[in-house]
This record gives C-alpha cells, sequence and structure tokens, in this order.
C-alpha cells in the first residue's frame, strides 16, 4: 500500500474512532435519546468517508503479461532420440509436484556449439503438451557470452523480469537480489516454464534458479557440464 493509501486509511480509522467517542460523549451528557441521531448522522459520514479512502487505496489492477507466442518447429528440423526424453522430463516435474514429493528443478541439455540445444530447447518449448501444462507460460531467455560481471547479469535478470511479469521495480546491480525479486514474483504466477538457452558461466544462471520450487520448471542449455 502506498503513502497514500496509510493515509487514508488512518484518516478513516480515527473518523470512525470520532464519531464512537462522539456518541460516548453526547449520550453520558444528554441521554441515549439526544445522542442517537447525532450518532447516526456522524457514523454514516465516517462509514462512507472510511469507504471512498478504502477504495483509493486499493491498488489497480495489473494488465495480465500476454504468453509469449510458442515458438515453430522450423521445417528442417530432424527428430532426434532425445527430444521426445526432454519433453517428458519437463513435464514430469510438475506431475511429481502434485504428488508432494521433492524435485530436481532444473533439467539440462550441455554440449559444444552447434550440437542443437537451441533447437532442441525450442522444439521442447513448441509442443502443445509443454504449453498446455504451463498457463503461466513458456518464457525462453537467451543469456550468450556476452552477458559477464554482476551488474551485466543483474540488468539481464531485471529485464527478463519484465518480460516474463511486467513487474518494473528497479532490484539494484546485484544479481542475488534481482533473482530473489524474479523467483518471489514466479512464485505468485501459475506453472510457468523457463528455458534458459546459451548458459556460460554458472554466476549467469544462479540467479534464475531462485525461489518458485512449485511454480517454475527451468530447462537450461549450456555448452559446460
Ligand atoms: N534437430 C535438428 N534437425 C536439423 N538440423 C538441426 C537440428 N538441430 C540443430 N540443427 C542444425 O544445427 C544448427 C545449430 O543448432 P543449434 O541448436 O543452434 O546448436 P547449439 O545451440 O547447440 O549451438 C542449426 O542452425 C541447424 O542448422
Ligand atoms: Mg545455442
Amino acid at each position: 500500500m502506498g503513502l497514500r493509501g496509510r493515509w487514508g486509511g488512518r484518516a478513516a480509522i480515527a473518523l470512525c474512532v470520532g464519531a464512537g467517542v462522539w456518541l460516548l460523549v453526547t449520550a453520558l451528557r444528554d441521554g441515549w435519546g439526544r445522542a442517537d441521531p447525532v450518532a447516526s448522522v456522524f457514523g454514516s459520514v465516517a462509514g462512507l468517508a472510511a469507504l471512498v479512502l478504502a477504495l483509493r487505496a486499493i491498488p489497480a489492477p495489473r494488465p495480465p503479461v500476454p504468453r509469449p507466442v510458442p515458438p515453430e518447429v522450423p521445417e528442417w528440423w530432424v527428430d532426434r532420440d532425445e527430444a521426445d526424453a526432454v519433453v517428458r522430463a519437463v513435464r514430469r516435474r510438475t506431475r511429481r509436484w502434485r504428488s508432494g514429493g521433492s524435485v530436481a528443478i532444473t533439467a539440462g541439455l550441455h554440449g559444444a556449439g552447434g550440437f542443437g540445444k537451441t533447437t532442441l530447447a525450442k522444439y521442447v518449448a513448441a509442443q502443445r503438451s509443454v504449453q498446455r501444462r504451463f498457463p503461466g507460460g513458456v518464457h525462453l531467455v537467451t543469456i550468450g557470452r556476452d552477458v559477464r560481471g554482476p551488474a551485466a547479469v543483474a540488468a539481464k535478470v531485471a529485464e527478463e523480469t519484465r518480460l516474463i511479469t511486467g513487474d518494473t521495480v528497479e532490484t539494484g546491480s546485484d544479481p542475488e537480489r534481482a533473482g530473489n525479486h524474479l523467483g518471489s514474483l514466479l512464485a505468485q504466477r501459475p506453472r510457468t516454464l523457463l528455458v534458459i538457452d546459451d548458459v556460460w558461466e554458472h554466476e549467469q544462471l544462479a540467479p534464475f534458479l531462485r525461489g518458485a520450487p512449485h511454480s517454475c520448471v527451468r530447462l537450461v542449455t549450456t555448452r559446460k557440464t
């Protein structure tokens, strides 16, 4: 609640308390018959004022962030044995949550450049069964070699947070803080899949793994094992 909302709430409480005190004092001094009509008028005004102030204090609902358009499987796609295994692995994470079991939160694809990791991750993201399993959306986050150093990683996390959730709260240049913020927002969303592509360093990945163990699955591609 903002400053205005807080002061609005206090003013409403003050009005209600004022009405109560007025009623008590008048009733003790002049008797209940005199206090009753005054208190009714005072009470109604206080009630209306409290309602108006309370309504003003409710934050405007954020417009829903549209789900990303699923990637298209390219015409030249040649099926690979791993593809269905990865689709199953990503979907299985959510099934295990329902049965209450503990889960590893990250699935990984690793291999040299040109191995087909990005193509495979996009194939997984494009599957209708995967899209259906994640009502919070399937989000592709491309990291790459150039995102280096804490400030750049934090900025990347903030940018993706805005794209995924619409949130624009400033979290500064600390990747851990930015990651915690993203994690707390993901925890409030319907099940979401993050496809975190082209990770080069652990420092680039760590902030994206924070929080939301029950509502976010991460599929990571990296050259490193
Ligand atoms: N399943 C596939 N079928 C056909 N071609 C593929 C497939 N996977 C990858 N390729 C080819 O290999 C290239 C590199 O794949 P990419 O997914 O970008 O590799 P990586 O992300 O591992 O560097 C693609 O541009 C495409 O030409
Ligand atoms: Mg790639």
